[in-house]
């Protein structure tokens, strides 16, 4: 037997999102096999351990949970280095949740400094509490976002259960991949197939408040315009050539304002 293969390994986890998403709940459910309806907020942050067993290897999991919370900002910064798997949660019932990613990605970032470090961390996007009935945030937005900044991705929700055990595999596993591999873990983000360009496309489409703004025209434009803007989109959008997340919705949208907007001419 290698034992050397064998050698028992210690990471650490952290969490982060804005407060209420779901972060101590996510790592409740997977440690403790349960879920707290109350709200209790993390105060700073909240240190725990679980073992687990992957490949053959045991592994020793500190996770540090972080309080959303402003205010708590003092607190958690020094606990940002040495990390080697960080959970983004936010709630897919609340876009402000969602838009915050990139404050917590940044706030991450500054505080770790080497670019380096940053690289070697595994990132797992938790769009939570997928079991609520409003959502305003769907599953290609969180999709494209995870993409586009090298995370894997997934719908969890802490109440029932879903995707949080697929989550925390993931995590771990590709950890433990990083360092039998030196410390560098896959990269997921230079398979992606997409441009940000067509991203983009999609996610404006989706938005939109008016067939004017989904194909980029002012009001009034002639039938050649709405033509014109139509091909362009129509070439980044066509699910043949964008396999973005979203895109086949988006391309029916865009048909059916092109569509919609010619009938007034
Ligand atoms: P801070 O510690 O303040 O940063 O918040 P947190 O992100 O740790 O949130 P916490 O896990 O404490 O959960 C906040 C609230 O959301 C609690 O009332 C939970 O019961 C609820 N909650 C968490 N996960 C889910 C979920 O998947 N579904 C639903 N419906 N509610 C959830
Ligand atoms: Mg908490």
């Amino acid at each position: 037997m290698d034992s050397k293969a064998k050698r028992p390994l210690r990471v650490k986890v952290i969490s982060m999102g804005n407060s209420e998403v779901g972060k101590s709940c996510i790592i409740k459910r997977y440690c403790e096999k349960r879920f707290v309806h109350k709200y209790l907020a993390t105060i700073g942050i909240d240190y725990g351990v679980t073992k687990v067993k992957i490949k053959d290897r045991d592994v020793k999991v500190n996770i540090f949970d972080m309080a959303g919370h402003p205010i708590f900002y003092e607190v958690r910064n020094e606990f940002y280095k040495d990390t080697q798997g960080a959970l983004l949660v936010y709630d897919c019932a609340s876009k402000e949740s969602f838009e915050a990613l990139d404050t917590w990605l940044n706030e991450m970032k500054r505080e770790i400094g080497n670019p380096a470090e940053i690289e070697n961390v595994v990132f797992c996007v938790c769009a939570n509490k997928t079991d609520r009935q409003k959502r305003t945030v769907d599953e290609a937005e969180g999709r494209i976002w995870a993409d586009t900044h090298g995370c894997y991705y997934f719908e969890t929700s802490a109440q029932t259960g879903e995707g949080i055990n697929e989550m925390f595999q993931t995590l771990f596993s590709t950890i433990v991949e990083a360092c039998e591999n030196g410390g560098k873990p896959p990269s997921i983000s230079t398979s992606l197939g997409y441009t940000k360009e067509q991203a983009e496309a999609i996610q404006r489409l989706k938005n939109s408040k008016s067939d004017w703004e989904r194909l980029g025209l002012y009001p009034g434009s002639s039938k050649d315009e709405i033509n014109k803007a139509y091909r362009r989109l129509a070439v980044l959008l066509h699910p043949d050539k964008n396999v973005a997340p979203g895109s086949e919705e988006a391309f029916k949208i865009l048909v059916s304002a092109r569509t919609a907007l010619l009938r007034g001419k």
